[in-house]
């Protein structure tokens, strides 16, 4: 059976104003690139001719500039859930020209099939391989799986493929392809770790659903991590040694824990300091999003598994994968992201949640998302999908960002995605707060702690400040967002002057 090879303009016009489109990938990983480039330039055409065009986006996750970037730049997002990283997404998104609706990426898929977000009525889906069986087409996807086995078979309208030669045969038996039934006929996703093996090693669809296959050859447009600095490794190091005094006060088992790592250069820092200690031993990685510092780890045995749903690395990384297969094969399962991120399987199987915070209160709520309450960063991701459901839940930043200009530890988040109660440590270059078992005073001494030296004054007198108001934990109402206030009227937090802020 042939399938339709079509070009991605070709493709582009099938779909119409309106539509919701469902895609493959989870970060830059495994996005497509060509058709949605493609679509991006249909709608500036359409719009120079005066017509209307604009779709909805339905992603596993982020997905790279000639998605999010070049199609928010021609105005052809109407809707998009979830979490995204692109720099001129956000901007649209702040500017109020994109309706966005962030979510725990564990249930993106879980919200399709109930119908929330309305029908799927394209999948676009990048693929390494295809087989076909009888009528059906058995597709092998590249490095990331999202949502991609949902929206294949929800789209009404068709699939449209790219079949990206750059992994051509590369990527077999990675993949761990498994869906959730609906509703109230689900039974237990029986993974029992980082190797657990559920699925097909491929998501199978009736090949009369294929509209077209386009053929590209294109890396993923995976973005460079920043160096190194002495923050990051410092952070790294106090992780390390955090986990250690753990492991020494019996407070983690001594098989150790699968660890999950977040996003970014601090994360991918923190994962690095953790493979050089001597002392924890070798770990399993369950986690949604595995950066370089993983791979080595895996090449070195220092990781004796990984679970994820998406390979976020360089290029350079991933040909050591594809060019390594028998061994990865043993070593790594990329799953769909309900399961990577299912609430149920990292309580069960004990995980310790690794993420990064934008700020963090002196009574340990953290904020992921929000720049000053207000203006959207990225989206919380599978951070509290692991953060809720951790044996352990640690978060890290750097004590301040801006050149000193912003403190990350304040009186009161501007936004909160993770409370409290779901908080165990937070860490930055300073040391750890360690938020277990005691009260919420106690906390915020040992949160104040970690602040950068410039901020523990200012912290300090709004704790002396607060006392006067008395309560379980101590607050000025008037002056808990002073410091974020002072930064938008003066350009640095270190001008607070309380007195500006307090009442009576
Ligand atoms: N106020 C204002 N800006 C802030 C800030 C604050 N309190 N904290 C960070 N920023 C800015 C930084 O200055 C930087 O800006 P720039 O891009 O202009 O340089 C940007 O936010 C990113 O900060 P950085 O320190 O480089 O952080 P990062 O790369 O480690 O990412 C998060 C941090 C929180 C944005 C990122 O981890 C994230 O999106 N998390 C939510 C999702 C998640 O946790 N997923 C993991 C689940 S598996």
């Amino acid at each position: 059976m042939e399938l339709n090879k079509i070009t991605a303009q070709e493709a582009a016009a099938l779909i119409q104003n309106g539509d919701n489109i469902g895609l493959s990938g989870f970060t830059p990983a495994g996005a497509p690139k060509i058709v949605t480039h493609a679509l991006a330039e249909r709608a500036a055409k359409e719009h120079a001719e005066g017509r209307p065009f604009k779709v909805n986006i339905y992603t596993g996750a982020s997905t790279g500039q000639s998605c999010d970037g070049d199609m928010s730049n021609a105005d052809a997002i109407n809707f998009r859930a979830p979490y995204t990283t692109n720099k001129d997404f956000r901007r649209h998104v702040n500017n109020g020209e994109i309706a966005y609706h962030d979510m725990n990426l564990s249930n993106m898929a879980t919200q399709l099939r109930q119908g929330n977000l309305g029908k799927v009525d394209w999948a676009i889906i990048e693929v390494s391989d295809i087989d076909i069986v009888g009528s059906n087409a058995q597709l092998y996807l590249t490095a990331a799986v999202g949502i991609s086995p949902t929206v294949c078979r929800m789209a009404e309208k068709g699939i449209i493929l790219e079949y990206n030669l750059h992994h051509a045969g590369k990527m077999r038996g990675l993949h761990d392809i498994y869906e959730i039934e609906y509703h109230p006929h689900r039974t237990p996703v029986d993974v029992a770790g980082p190797l657990s093996r559920i699925g097909k090693p491929y998501v199978e669809v009736p090949v009369e659903k294929i509209r077209g296959v386009i053929e590209c050859d294109l890396a993923d447009e995976a973005r460079a991590f920043t160096e190194p600095s002495e923050t990051t490794d410092a952070i790294g190091q106090n992780v390390a040694d955090f986990l250690l005094y753990n492991l020494r006060h019996g407070l983690i088992p001594k098989t150790f824990l699968n660890m999950q790592s977040g996003v970014g250069s601090t994360a991918n820092a923190v994962l690095g300091a953790m493979g050089s200690s001597k002392e924890i031993p070798n770990f399993g990685i369950y986690t949604e999003v595995l950066q370089n510092a993983a791979v080595e780890l895996l090449l070195s045995g220092r990781v004796t598994g990984a679970s994820a749903c998406s390979l976020t690395i360089t290029d350079e990384e991933l040909q050591k994968i594809n060019g390594n297969l028998d061994f990865f094969k043993e070593r790594l399962v990329l799953r769909p992201s309900e399961i990577s991120n299912n609430p149920e399987v990292i309580a069960r199987i004990g995980v310790c949640a690794m993420n990064t915070a934008i700020e963090a209160d002196i009574y340990g709520h953290v904020n992921s998302t929000k720049i000053s309450g207000t203006k959207m960063m990225n989206g919380i991701g599978g951070s509290a999908d692991f953060t809720n459901n951790a044996y352990l839940s640690i978060f890290s930043c750097g004590s301040t960002t801006k050149d000193g200009k912003i403190s990350s530890i304040v009186p009161f988040c501007s936004h909160i995605d993770h409370t409290s109660h779901f908080v165990d440590a937070v860490i930055t270059e300073y040391g750890v707060a360690d938020l277990r078992g005691i009260g919420d005073m106690e906390r915020a001494k040992r949160l104040i702690a970690i602040a950068h030296p410039d901020y523990r004054p200012l912290l300090n007198d709004y704790l002396k400040l607060a006392a006067k108001y008395g309560g379980e934990v101590h607050h000025i109402l008037s002056a808990a967002f002073a410091m974020h206030d002072t930064f938008r009227r003066k350009g640095d937090m270190r001008l607070t002057d309380w007195s500006e802020y307090i009442k009576d």
